[in-house]
């Protein structure tokens, strides 16, 4: 454990193990641990820890050169990786899509935010400039992407400095936010977004951005059938751009390579991050749809945005070893078999009387965890459960990703599982078993 080490941590009362070794999936610490990653440290590692040739490409790649700025150059691994994600898009990012490189998700937020925003200057809209998006949702931890996160409790101690732009329902069929139930609900928290526009000045609006599955703060929503495409319809009705937050969901998660494939929507920005380096490198990307690239190309040319290290050479040639490595080894095919076995190990956790909900989409699970099932009444913030079901799963070495809040912000315990693509069955079963543990221990049933 290391406790002393001067790094800035991200929690003082805590003492952090020392990660030392990733061998597939799973992490040794310095401590001789061996920690089953269920959770592929926060739904980014793909491919499994340890794969020698990430870091032989990373080091060829830095042996060449190391870096060049994008005010004077481009580079071959950073337009390589550009033209490969587009080719994994939804059709409409083909035939003049366009790829800008960030060094992580809440970067690609802040550059989607204004990339939007100068897109409406340069259609002459100079009004429209907030991004709306919804309440129970995580974009990223910069200022700009908390004012579009709809997180409570990462958004709270900023709040002072955060613009409200506006936010709308959330799609959570299990706490549905209009006490309704699909269909009967004619998915009501899709038109939220039309009376929001009727109700707001929907002049200054230029997009609106979602998480297809939300991840962190959901704990794994999947939304009902017709969600997206109505989502879709309605942002092309009103004139406003639909941005896709995958960084999360996208590069195979869900089973497919982005998950607004699963519904057919054509968005006209994808976020992507986490997966697409499966954490070698700091990588994040925006793809942005080619009826948008041509209103910067065809107007001033310029975007006015910038990082010194986007579109890293070392960081998109990891990103390119990755896909390599995704495609010879039919990873992406993997996601669905590999879900159903670990649903399958997961299914006898529902018996357990706190255990209200297993949702998901492909290798991005949650658990949710309730006071009462008939209600679905959720925990006390205080008595912290998901926090406590991961480290009771963690003393049986297996790494679980828990956050609070899913009901209302506050209240709502859940569990996330996000394991890299090449789980196997045997390693299901343990996460199932760890899990199952951790409910006895914590509850003592
Ligand atoms: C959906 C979503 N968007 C944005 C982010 C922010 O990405 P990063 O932490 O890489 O800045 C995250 C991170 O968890 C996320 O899950």
């Amino acid at each position: 454990m290391s406790t002393k080490a001067p790094l800035f941590s991200r929690n003082f009362r805590k003492s952090f193990p020392v990660a030392v070794r990733g061998e597939g999936c799973w992490i040794h610490t310095a401590d001789g641990r061996r920690l089953l990653d269920g959770a592929g440290q926060a739904a980014v590692v793909s491919i499994g820890h340890g794969v020698p040739q990430i870091g032989r490409a990373m080091a060829e790649q830095s042996s060449q050169i190391a870096f060049a700025h994008t005010s004077q150059f481009h580079s071959a691994p950073a337009e390589k990786l550009a033209a490969r994600l587009l080719a994994l898009a939804p059709p409409n990012f083909r035939n003049g899509g366009r790829v800008y490189f960030t060094s992580g998700g809440s970067e690609a937020t802040e550059t989607a935010i204004k990339l939007v925003r100068q897109y409406q200057l340069e259609k002459g809209q100079s009004s429209r400039y907030r991004v709306v998006s919804r309440r129970q949702s995580y974009h990223g931890s910069t200022l700009g992407a908390m004012t579009v996160s709809g997180n409570v409790a990462r958004r709270a101690p900023y709040q002072p400095l955060i613009a409200e732009w506006g936010h709308i329902a959330p799609c959570f069929c299990y706490h549905c936010p209009f006490e309704k139930q699909f269909p009967e609900c004619g998915i009501a928290c899709a038109d939220d977004l039309d009376s929001f526009l009727d109700r707001n000045d929907a002049d200054a609006v230029a997009a609106f951005i979602f998480e297809p599955v939300v991840g962190a703060t959901l704990g794994a929503v999947v939304p009902p059938e017709g969600y997206p495409a109505r989502i879709a319809e309605i942002c092309r009705k009103r004139g406003i751009l639909l941005i896709a937050d995958e960084i999360m969901s996208g590069m195979g998660r869900t089973g497919k390579p982005f998950a607004v494939q699963h519904w057919n929507v054509p968005p006209d920005v994808i976020l992507v991050g986490k997966g697409i380096a499966s954490g070698y490198a700091p990588l994040g990307a925006v793809l942005v749809a080619p009826q948008v690239a041509e209103i910067f190309e065809r107007g001033s040319g310029v975007f006015q945005h910038g990082f010194t290290y986007q579109a890293h050479p070392v960081a998109t040639a990891a990103g390119n070893a990755v896909l390599d490595h995704l495609e010879a080894n039919k990873l992406f095919d993997r996601v669905t078999p590999a879900s159903e076995i670990l649903r399958a190990e997961l299914a006898s956790l529902l018996s357990h009387p706190h255990v209200g909900e297993i949702r998901g989409l492909g290798l991005l699970l949650g658990i949710e965890l309730v006071k009462n099932k008939v209600t679905r009444e959720p925990f006390s913030k205080e008595e912290n459960i998901a926090e406590r079901i991961c480290q009771a799963a963690l003393d049986e070495n297996v790494l679980t990703y828990p956050t609070q809040g899913c009901v209302d912000g506050f209240r709502g315990d859940h569990i996330l599982l996000a394991p890299p693509f090449i789980v196997a069955p045997e390693e299901s079963a343990i996460i199932a078993t760890a899990l199952k543990s951790a409910l006895a221990l914590v509850f003592g049933n």
